[in-house]
């Protein structure tokens, strides 16, 4: 028996990386997956590899005219939608709020804020008539502390406007039995961080307590656990996944 039998969910950003990890263990214990990304050719083959149970549609997660024709064909296809994962995020320039391109700006909270909004402002009423559903919001360790030296004053608030909107919907939705949880990863091996660091992951590891990055599918376990009913009295939390680098501080 999976975790996630008879449950519907949508994983946005799933044609790589931690969405495409979060797809994969889903579907694997039962659930039927729709997986959504701007990137149709990794997405449609992903899957035509995992059969039936995985759907995907090319979504663009920060426009809520998209998430409501999404909704409604899923509803009309597997029923109500009983999991979220607002995953689709995007780093965006490395700069502080003085020197930051206006629309570089923008474009970050669109993807990595609006969108969650929009998706759960579109999902929640489909989960009421479920009789209630989980959200997952992945947010960041930079929602979580600001590290010295690395300047990101849009991927910093879009990660902390996360953290905060996860808490409100869950206290706002909690009567509807909706639970919301944040995920805050630290160094996990996908193809954005690949793009952060030139390379797989230069020293970076070095700086984690663990002494590696972690792969994709280690944060699907936190996902799975936090989408099922594994997790039944949890919600209104974050979750760090970042093998100790948290602990350290802000240094
Ligand atoms: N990789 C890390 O170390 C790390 C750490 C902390 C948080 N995160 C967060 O985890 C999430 C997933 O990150 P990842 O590393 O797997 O990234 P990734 O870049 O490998 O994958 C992100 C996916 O999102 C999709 N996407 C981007 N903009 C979109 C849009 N407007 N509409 C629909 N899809 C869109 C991309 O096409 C891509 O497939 C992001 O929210 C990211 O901020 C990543």
């Amino acid at each position: 028996m999976g975790k996630l039998d008879g449950k519907v969910a949508i994983i946005t950003g799933a044609a790589q990386g931690m969405g495409e990890a979060h797809v994969r263990r889903f579907v694997s214990e039962g659930a039927k997956v729709v997986a959504t990304d701007l990137n149709e050719e990794r997405g449609k083959a992903l899957a035509e590899e995992l059969g039936e149970n995985v759907w995907f549609v090319k979504h663009d997660v920060t426009k809520l005219d998209e998430w409501k024709t999404l909704v409604g064909d899923i509803e009309a296809k597997w029923g109500p939608v009983n999991v979220l994962v607002n995953n689709a995020g995007i780093l965006g320039p490395i700069a502080n709020v003085v020197d930051i391109d206006p629309e570089a700006y923008l474009k970050v909270i669109e993807v990595n804020q609006h969108s969650q909004v929009w998706g759960m402002k579109t999902v929640i009423p489909s989960m009421i008539k479920a009789g209630g559903g989980n959200i997952v919001n992945i947010s960041s360790t930079a929602g979580m502390l600001v590290v010295a030296g690395a300047p990101s004053i849009a991927y910093v608030g879009s990660k902390y406007a996360s953290r905060g909107m996860t808490k409100e919907v869950a206290v706002t939705y909690g009567p509807q039995n909706i639970r919301v949880n944040s995920i805050h990863p630290g160094f996990i091996k996908t193809p954005m961080m690949a793009l952060a660091t030139d390379a797989d992951g230069g020293g970076i590891a070095d700086a984690v307590p663990l002494r590696r990055m972690a792969e994709p599918d280690e944060v699907s376990s936190l996902a799975l656990f936090l989408a099922s009913d594994d997790s039944s009295y949890i919600s209104g939390m974050e979750h760090v996944i970042d093998g100790a680098l948290t602990a350290l501080g802000a240094s």
